[in-house]
């Protein structure tokens, strides 16, 4: 056998394309023909039932959709209504679309670190509150939940909002209860996600004021017939985007929504898969998940011993592109970047035109990001790589995706005696 990496000329343990992240059918023409048929293709009937359909999955009184998580988020943000210069507390570890709301809404990130589940460390997030803490941003990262029990308990007792981000994480559970029930309000993705008609998103709450806000910020805040401000002369009401979604996009999400448990068993089943196969390599660390709650594995997340090999993450995830296998950085695509206080967006800061805007409102001294640590966030950046999970991963992808992490394990392990 050639154990050379295929970086170096080696022959890759897989040549063969990995199958599709969803699979889209008759199902899906039918219903989307139907809509078209209907001659209208605005948001609709089926706008009306997806967003039932989806609240009575989560058990939650209320479903909005929008045109995607980045909308969802800042909807959720809209909703609760902050002041400019209030601080909202996030893990490093995320998409920008988590932040990106909160940023248009002039609210300032605070970073609080992750532990080893990749996601909040309850005890930094209230070590980072302040009297300028309106919410806390809870990311169930590339599916894994948050520590909603204290979170929750935190957030009630500084009586600060609880947002959850759960665009990579459809229908995962924290101690049973399905993510995006616990928060206050929460948000969705449906670009590229477990459940996904290519873009879109939602928010869910069962709080009938954050509802009703979050309704009215998503469409301009006009007096729609079917918003809360109906009746109304026709103005726009407080500043606000249009983010509706429209029956085209709501059509496929129906019917996606039926092959949804199908996709996330089979990721649940190929990710447990994996990490037995490659559980006597001590130096790899899958992403924790708490016991009792439910990882829906958009993304694998595992961490390297690197004292114990030659590589940082970052270059043993190339080498398992290079094997043929779908891996990145820390944050799937990303990598070098690294935590998100340090992309150009913050650190430079790259926001409102040349201004400090809003890192230095009502501030002594603005908020530097450059100086913003989180060690374990910082560690993950040396440490973490991540594995795209496919739904059509059957029994021979998974042995592929092992014998690479393996292969490429080797290929980079220390000699024993090189180990201080
Ligand atoms: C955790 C998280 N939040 C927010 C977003 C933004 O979602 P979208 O890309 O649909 O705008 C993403 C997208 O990947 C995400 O992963």
């Amino acid at each position: 056998m050639d154990d050379r990496l295929a970086m170096q000329g080696g022959t890759p343990v897989r040549t063969l394309p990995f199958g599709p992240s969803h699979f889209f059918g008759e199902e899906d023409i039918e219903i989307l023909s139907e809509v078209i048929h209907a001659g209208t293709v605005s948001k609709g009937p089926k706008v009306a039932q997806f967003e039932r359909e989806f609240a009575a999955r989560h058990g939650v009184a209320h479903v909005g959709t929008v045109t995607s998580g980045t909308a969802a988020m800042h909807t959720c943000i809209g909703a609760i209504n902050p002041d400019p210069g209030d601080e909202i507390i996030v893990t490093p570890w995320t998409s920008g679309g988590s932040v990106i709301g909160a940023l248009l809404h002039n609210c300032v990130p605070i970073f609080a670190d992750i532990d080893d589940t990749f996601t909040l460390d309850p005890a930094d997030v209230e070590a980072k509150i302040t009297p300028r803490t309106r919410a806390i941003i809870a990311v169930h990262l590339f599916g894994n939940p948050c520590a909603m029990a204290a979170l929750r308990a935190i957030a009630d007792r500084h009586q600060l909002f609880l947002i959850e981000d759960c665009c990579q994480a459809h229908f995962a559970e924290s101690q049973g209860e399905v993510v995006g029930s616990m928060g206050d309000i929460n948000g969705f993705s449906f670009g590229g996600k477990h459940l996904s008609a290519g873009g879109g998103g939602a928010f869910m709450t069962d709080n009938e004021v954050l509802w009703e806000r979050g309704l009215i910020f998503s469409d301009c805040a006009l007096p729609r017939n079917s918003s809360p401000y109906a009746g109304r002369p026709y103005a726009n009401y407080f500043l606000a985007p249009n983010y509706k979604m429209n029956d085209l996009m709501a059509a496929v999400l129906i019917a996606q929504l039926k092959k949804v448990d199908g996709y996330i068993e089979k990721k649940i089943r190929a990710a447990q898969q994996i990490i037995e196969q490659v559980s006597d390599i001590e130096e790899i660390t899958p992403q924790r998940v708490r016991e009792g709650d439910r990882n829906t594995y958009w993304v694998m997340g595992m961490s390297l011993d690197t004292d114990k090999l030659t590589c940082d993450a970052w270059a043993f995830a190339q080498a398992l592109n290079h094997e043929g296998i779908p891996a990145g950085g820390p944050y799937i695509g990303s990598g070098k970047e690294g935590p998100l206080y340090r992309n150009p967006f913050l650190s430079e800061p790259n926001c409102y035109g040349r201004s400090h805007f809003p890192f230095d409102y009502k501030r002594d001294k603005p908020i530097d990001y450059r100086l913003v640590e989180c060690p374990n966030g910082e560690k993950l950046m040396q440490r973490g790589f991540s594995i795209q999970m496919q739904p059509s991963f059957d029994d021979e992808d998974v042995a592929d995706i092992s014998a690479a992490i393996r292969k490429v394990f080797i290929h980079y392990r220390k000699p024993i005696h090189a180990i201080t």
